[in-house]
C-alpha cells in the first residue's frame, strides 16, 4: 500500500514502516556512538516502550547497555490491507533490530492500568528473565479504567481557578492566534486527570512486581515529569495536568518504602519540553517547544528524546561513582539546558514579539513540523514515499 501521511488536527491517522524503522535505526545509531555504558541496567521493563520517551528508553537499555527489555503499550496492529499505529511500527522495528543484534526483546500490547497486563507482564519475566533490574514508567494516556473499580477517567488539560489566555500555533497553517482556555469547573475533573495521569498506577505496578518477586535487589524505578517556563504554568505545571504531575512525584515517597528491604529506588525525572504524540496535544506548549527549538539549536544544546534518555542513563542514574544527581525536591533534572537562564530570557523575548508573519523567521516551526510528522516514520531521509510498502508488519514477539 502507498501511505501518506494523513491529520487530523494533532493527530495523524497513518503511520508508515519504513519511516519508522528508518527512525528507530537513527535513536540506535546514536546510542552505539556514545559507546557502551559500563554498569548499566541489564533487564528492563519500560512500560510505555512504543513511542516517545519510552521508546528511547527503551532503545537506550538495549543498545547502550546490552539489556534484555520487555516493553509494554496500547498500539493498534497492523493486518493486511489495514495499517498499524507508529507505537506498533516502532515496535516491531525495535524488535527486528534487538534480533538482529542478539539482544532479548518481547512486547505486550494491551491496557498497562489494568490487572490483566501487569499479570501478562509478571509471568513473562518470570517465565524469561526471572527478575529485573530496572522498571521505567513512561506512560501518557488520556483516559484509565481503574482496575480495582471499572470506574472509567478521563483526564483534562486545563487551567485551575482562572481563564488563559495567551499565543497558540496551528503547526500546520502556522497561524499565530490568541488562545482563552477556561478552567475547570468542577474539582472533580482535576481528580480524575490525577487517577489518569497521578502515580497511583506506577505504585500499583511496583506493588505488583515486588510481590511477585521479579524485581532485583537494588531494582531502579524511574517516572518521567515536566515542570517547563512560566508562561506554560497556567496550562501546565500550575493546571489540572500539574496537579496529576506533583502527585506522580509524591509517590516516590511511597514506592521508597516499598523497595526498602531489596534496596530499590524510585526516581522522578523532569524532562524536557519535546514533540511527542502527547506534548502536541497541549495548547501553547507547540509554540514555545518551536521557539525553545530555536534557541536551543543556535546554542548547540537541542535534544531530542533519544539523547535526553541516553544523558539520563549514563549521566544520571547510571553514574560511574553511583551516585544520582537530584535537585532539592528529589529529582532527577534532565530539562537542565532548556531551563537555562539564557535560554529562557531568549525564549520569553521571542515569545513577546511572535507572529504568524514573523513565525518562520524567529521560531523553528519548520523543526517542529518534521518532527511531528517523523513521529509517524513520515519526512524521513532515504525513504520513498511514493513506493508501495507492506503495511502488515509483525511484531515477533506478539505473533508466537
Ligand atoms: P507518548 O505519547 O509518545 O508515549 C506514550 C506511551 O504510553 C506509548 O507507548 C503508548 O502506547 C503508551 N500508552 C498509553 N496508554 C496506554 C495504556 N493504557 N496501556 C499501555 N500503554 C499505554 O508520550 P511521551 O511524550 O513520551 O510521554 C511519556 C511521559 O513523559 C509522560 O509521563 C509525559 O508526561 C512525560 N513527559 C513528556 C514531555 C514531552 O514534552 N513530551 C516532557 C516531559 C515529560
Amino acid at each position: 500500500m502507498i501511505i501518506q501521511p494523513r491529520t487530523r488536527g494533532f493527530i495523524c491517522l497513518t503511520a508508515h514502516p519504513d519511516g519508522a524503522l528508518q527512525s528507530v535505526k537513527n535513536q540506535i545509531e546514536y546510542v552505539k556512538s556514545k559507546g557502551e555504558l559500563e554498569n548499566g541496567p541489564k533487564k528492563v521493563l519500560v512500560i510505555g516502550a512504543s513511542t516517545g520517551f519510552g521508546l528511547s528508553s527503551r532503545i537506550e537499555a538495549a543498545f547502550g547497555s546490552g539489556a534484555a527489555t520487555i516493553g509494554v503499550f496500547f498500539e493498534k496492529a497492523s493486518s493486511e490491507g489495514k495499517m498499524g499505529t507508529a507505537g506498533w511500527y516502532n515496535s516491531a522495528a525495535f524488535e527486528k533490530e534487538a534480533a538482529a543484534a542478539g539482544l532479548y526483546a518481547k512486547s505486550i500490547n494491551g491496557d498497562a492500568f489494568s490487572d490483566e497486563v501487569k499479570q501478562q507482564t509478571i509471568d513473562l519475566i518470570k517465565k524469561d528473565l526471572g527478575q529485573i533490574d530496572l522498571v521505567v514508567y513512561s506512560l501518557a494516556s488520556p483516559r484509565r479504567t481503574h482496575p480495582k473499580t471499572g470506574v472509567a477517567y478521563a483526564s483534562v488539560l486545563k487551567p485551575i481557578g482562572q481563564a488563559f489566555t495567551n499565543k497558540t500555533v496551528d503547526f500546520h497553517t502556522g497561524a499565530v492566534t490568541d488562545i482563552s482556555i477556561q478552567p475547570v469547573d468542577k474539582d472533580e475533573d482535576i481528580q480524575n486527570t490525577i487517577a489518569v495521569m497521578g502515580g497511583e498506577d506506577w505504585k500499583f505496578w511496583m506493588e505488583d512486581l515486588k510481590n511477585a518477586g521479579v524485581l532485583a535487589d537494588g531494582v531502579k524505578t524511574v517516572a518521567y515529569s515536566y515542570i517547563g517556563p512560566e508562561l506554560t504554568f497556567p496550562i501546565y505545571r500550575n493546571g489540572t495536568i500539574g496537579q496529576a504531575k506533583n502527585d506522580l512525584e509524591a509517590s516516590v515517597t511511597t514506592i521508597d518504602n516499598l523497595l526498602a528491604d531489596i534496596h530499590g529506588k524510585s526516581y522522578v525525572s523532569v524532562n524536557k519540553a519535546l514533540v511527542t504524540q502527547s506534548s502536541s496535544a497541549i495548547p501553547v506548549v507547540p509554540l514555545y517547544i518551536s521557539l525553545l527549538y530555536k534557541v536551543m539549536k543556535a546554542k548547540g544544546t537541542h535534544e531530542g528524546t533519544i539523547e535526553q534518555m541516553e544523558r539520563l542513563f549514563s549521566e544520571r542514574l547510571y553514574t560511574a561513582d553511583g551516585k544520582v544527581p537530584l535537585d532539592e525536591a528529589g529529582r532527577i533534572r534532565i530539562d537542565d539546558w532548556e531551563m537555562a537562564d539564557d535560554v529562557q530570557a531568549e525564549v520569553a523575548k521571542l515569545w513577546d514579539s511572535v507572529t504568524s508573519e514573523n513565525l518562520s523567521e524567529i521560531s523553528d516551526i519548520e523543526g517542529y513540523r518534521k518532527e511531528f510528522f517523523n513521529l509517524f516514520g513520515f519526512e524521513m531521509d532515504g525513504i520513498d514515499y511514493e513506493k508501495d510498502t507492506n503495511e502488515d508488519v509483525k511484531i515477533p514477539s506478539i505473533a508466537e
